[in-house]
């Protein structure tokens, strides 16, 4: 979850080194961090400042005691993983002579063997972190080396876990040494100065050109010049990008919060997620799929593999696919399937569901299924993300930067690509007419302007939601599709308001839940369309089991549908649609809603306490 940020480059009147790694932590904050550090190569040496807390505590010192003019830098915001967020366990970490400093995203395995072995060499440590031990191994390598690359490349033959390293020495005034494995690394070119970052947001309002950078990848950057190696020193050629999103993206847009931006931005999420897709004779086209349609044409089992947010979109997601394409789908959580033993084989698509494409629980999991043959397609909104690097297919969500830790245009953005990969294969596979898989197509493309709808009716969600900020417990109910609906709005309760919300399956109600339900218990309850009438009346009398227990019923159902009024003290109401289709508008009010009450009770909806947007360590 760490920040990171390199820079190459002039001292100008305009912007100073510092002032670059600056403004690129402070676009990072979204990850989540507890310390934040920088060190810049200047004429007199390394200088470096680090703090405990946000980044203002980082600025007050660097007020109050300036650093000298630099040619180079790096910065870092730091979510501990290894040693309490205390000023010393900031990054960046000095070797004693403190020639070179070093930051660090990830977890070195092997550190208490590195540690034990550099302190009983006489080695001082001065922090609780494994990345220290990178430091004095790199001080060491230099020693030997006198070469910055070299000396990288030394250090990371002898480091086991997820890194990504960046280091500067007093000697070298001109470059930053990067190195990444398992862990992400991205390089941002610019006109006479370069840059390096854990994601482009990182330097996006600089430069929109980027490098992917691979597994086992070191980057030696100056002002004038981008060398990659493997880790043996082998030359590599890596892909040049335009990262689609401008500095203004990442900004609120008028909104006060991120989460309300993302929210209001879902329409067009997932407009942009069907744009392009289609061949001119209206059929769906994936050559960015990079998987052959023989080897799609084999599969008889799918198995989706994500966290959070994420798989409950790939659970949404399963009704769809097996309903068009007859091919068994399971949705398990990723730390989950990396530790059981799934029965997969080449017949199995594994499909990684992940806004960041960083997650370590799904990197690991599809590492898992490739070693057992098993094709992987990811579905990703970060373009070079490592996920999106490691799978044998990308199918990118095009939802724009989400900045908020909780997921919400991802989430919409999620389960139409996951649709679109279904209607694919069903096309692919002759279970649908070319003019079913259209119509299904059309029903997708409608659902912007049915979202917006529901949006442009917030304020009687949002009335409601001020109106029970003190609540202490809320129940989620739904059926069919309406089940992940259902889990994924208790979660976004739970980690905006920091209320206790559970989502279960309506028909789970009587097998134990309802004996949570007394008087005034709030129980959402989300209704399936009447174009299913054996789930939607099975929906309605589970709102009136809970009413006549003393429930406090919110439901969300259909315009037009009369059946629930009799049981509901609450209604929001969405547009007509398509079963399969509810889950992007019935999911809306439930986002509104934990995002007003959060706000209601005064608390940060766009960094809520113990959360980071991209969890890169399992
Ligand atoms: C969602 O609101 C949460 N922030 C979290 O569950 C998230 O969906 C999960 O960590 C997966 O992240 P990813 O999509 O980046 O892989």
């Amino acid at each position: 979850m760490c920040g990171i940020v390199g820079y190459a480059g002039p001292q100008s009147p305009s912007s100073t080194p510092l002032e670059v790694l600056l403004e690129g932590l402070a676009r990072l904050e979204y990850r989540g961090y507890d310390s934040a550090g920088v060190a810049l190569v200047t004429p007199g040496g390394i200088a470096s400042a680090k703090r405990a807390g946000k980044l203002e505590n980082l600025r007050t010192a660097l007020a109050d005691d300036p650093l000298p003019d630099a040619t180079a830098g790096i910065g870092h915001t730091r979510w501990a993983t290894h040693g309490r967020p205390t000023d010393e366990n900031a990054h960046p970490h000095l070797s004693e002579d403190g020639r070179l400093a070093v930051i660090h995203n990830g977890i070195i395995e092997n550190f208490h063997a590195l540690k034990d072995e550099l302190l009983a060499e006489g080695v001082t440590f001065r922090s609780e972190t494994d990345t220290e031990v990178a430091a004095h191994l790199l001080s060491r390598a230099f020693a030997e080396t006198q070469n910055l690359t070299e000396a990288m490349r030394t250090v990371v033959a002898r480091l086991t876990g997820a890194f990504t390293l960046l280091a500067v020495e007093a000697g070298t005034p001109d470059r930053v040494v990067g190195a990444r494995r398992n862990s992400p690394l991205v390089v941002g070119l610019g006109e006479g100065e370069n840059f390096l970052g854990s994601d482009v947001a990182a330097f996006i309002s600089r430069t929109n050109r980027a490098l992917e950078l691979g597994q086992d990848q070191i980057v030696t950057i100056t002002a004038h010049s981008v060398e990659v190696t493997d880790f043996q020193g082998n030359p590599v050629e890596n892909t040049e990008y335009t990262v689609d999103w401008d500095a203004s993206a990442a900004v609120k847009g008028g909104y006060a919060t991120f989460m309300e931006k993302e929210i209001h931005e879902q329409p067009k999420a997932v407009a942009d997620t069907l744009l392009g897709r289609l061949d001119d004779q209206g059929r769906l086209e994936l050559d960015e799929l990079r998987l052959d349609t023989a080897v799609l044409k084999r599969i008889n089992k799918i198995i989706v593999v994500a966290c959070g947010t994420a798989a409950y979109a790939g659970h949404v997601a399963k009704y769809a696919i097996e309903h068009w394409c007859r091919i068994p789908v399971e949705v398990e959580l990723a730390h989950e399937f990396r530790y059981r033993d799934p029965v997969v084989n080449e017949q199995t698509l594994v499909v990684a569901v992940s806004q960041s494409g960083e997650t370590m629980d799904t990197l690991q999991a599809i590492r898992h299924a490739k070693d057992q043959d098993s094709k992987v397609l990811a579905i990703v909104n970060t373009h070079g993300s490592t996920i999106a690097r490691e799978a044998d297919a990308v199918l990118y969500t095009h939802a724009g930067p989400e900045v908020a830790v909780a997921s919400t245009k991802a989430f919409l953005a999620q389960i139409t690509a996951a649709y679109v990969l279904g209607l694919y294969l069903a096309q692919l596979r002759g279970n649908k007419y070319a003019e079913e898989v259209a119509g299904y197509l059309e029903e997708l493309a409608q659902l912007p302007e049915k979202i917006q709808q529901v949006l442009d009716g917030a304020d009687h969600i949002r009335e409601v939601a001020r109106s029970m900020k003190d609540v202490p417990s809320v129940l989620f109910l739904g059926r069919h599709v309406g089940y992940p609906v259902a889990m994924e709005g208790a979660l976004k309760l739970k980690e905006l308001a920091y209320i206790h919300a559970e989502g279960f399956a309506a028909g789970e109600l009587k097998h134990g839940p309802i004996a949570l339900v007394e008087e005034g218990t709030p129980v959402f309850m989300i209704v399936p369309t009447r174009r299913r009438p054996e789930l939607h009346a099975k929906v309605v009398s589970n709102i009136q089991e809970v009413r006549a227990r003393g429930a406090r019923t919110l439901v969300i159902a259909e315009e037009g549908d009369a059946d629930v009024e009799a049981f509901a003290d609450v209604v929001f109401r969405v547009p007509e649609t398509p079963t399969l289709m509810l889950p992007l508008l019935t999911v809306v009010p439930l986002q509104i809603f934990a995002c007003e009450l959060a706000g209601a009770k005064g608390l940060d909806v766009d960094q809520p306490r113990n959360l980071a947007k991209s969890v890169t360590v399992e």
